[in-house]
């Protein structure tokens, strides 16, 4: 994993994965520096990706004090159970759904347990975090996190986007990607992603970025896009043409085995 300090608050832990026929997706998680260091996310659960040697070269894990898990999907829950371990004095920061979910893989004790809703508001000591719901988002348990004196917002699934290549997915700030193509990489995660974005009822829909937009927050990090500084309006303007897109339809079978053939060696005559 490659670390990108942000100001003096904020530590991205950055990683990605190659998604076939789709892109590169950026895989976040963060460090909050603040008076009661939180976590937030904590990568993927594949094998041999250095989680905790990531965190552990910005912040103790002993200090850690919270864990925000945005939702339980394994590529945040990576080093979840781990640092439970290696910071003993942190809780679990999430909602009900997502501690439930957890519990069906380890059980995790109701002291390190702390459950937010949208809405509600946590106190990490210099600052106040609150709880919202992201307009798009993959998981019922899901709640993004703004960090009123940073004015980070924390956006979970949102605002997502497959980049081209592996170097666009790990850069530091998203204005590298052109415009356009960022807007059709963003809709296109809108719709692998959120799919009922495609069957809402518009203006109800539109209504869900209100919270977000009385936030302004100054710069968006995503776990699944480069950190994106002063954008709210463009991205909000993405998402609001997300339900008309082209809906996303998966390789089939006969997709996967034409895919295969292209990587078989080609087979010498006679
Ligand atoms: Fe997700
Ligand atoms: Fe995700």
């Amino acid at each position: 994993m490659e670390t990108q300090r942000i100001g003096h608050d904020i530590t991205v832990l950055r990683n990605q994965f190659p998604a076939p026929g789709i892109g590169f997706v950026p895989i976040n998680a963060f460090v909050l520096h603040a008076a009661e260091p939180v976590v937030i996310d904590t990568g993927l659960s594949l094998p041999d990706r250095g989680f905790l040697d990531a965190l552990g070269s910005v912040v103790d894990p002993t200090d850690v004090r919270w864990i925000w898990l945005t939702h339980p999907d394994r590529d945040h829950t990576g080093g979840l159970f781990d640092l439970l371990e290696a910071a003993p004095r942190a809780r679990l920061v999430t909602t009900f759904l997502s501690a439930g979910a957890l519990s069906m893989e380890q059980p995790i004790p109701m002291d390190r347990l702390y459950l937010l809703n949208p809405g509600q508001t946590l106190d990490v000591g210099d600052r106040t975090l609150t709880a919202f719901r992201p307009p798009l988002f993959d998981n019922p348990g899901t709640i993004g996190l703004f960090d009123e004196r940073s004015r980070a917002c924390f956006s979970s699934d949102c605002f997502g986007a497959p980049l081209p290549d592996a170097q666009l997915a790990g850069c530091d700030d998203v204005r590298e990607v052109p415009q356009d193509q960022l807007r059709s990489a963003q809709l296109l995660f809108a719709s692998v992603d959120s799919p009922w974005v495609h069957t809402v009822d518009r203006s109800k829909y539109l209504a869900t970025m209100e919270p977000l937009r009385a936030m302004d927050p100054a710069i968006i990090l995503s776990t699944h896009l480069p950190p994106a500084v002063s954008r709210l309006p463009e991205f909000l303007d993405t998402l609001s043409a997300a339900p008309p897109a082209d809906p996303f339809v998966g390789p089939d079978q006969q997709a996967l085995e034409a895919m295969l053939a292209e990587f078989e060696p080609a087979t010498a005559p006679g």
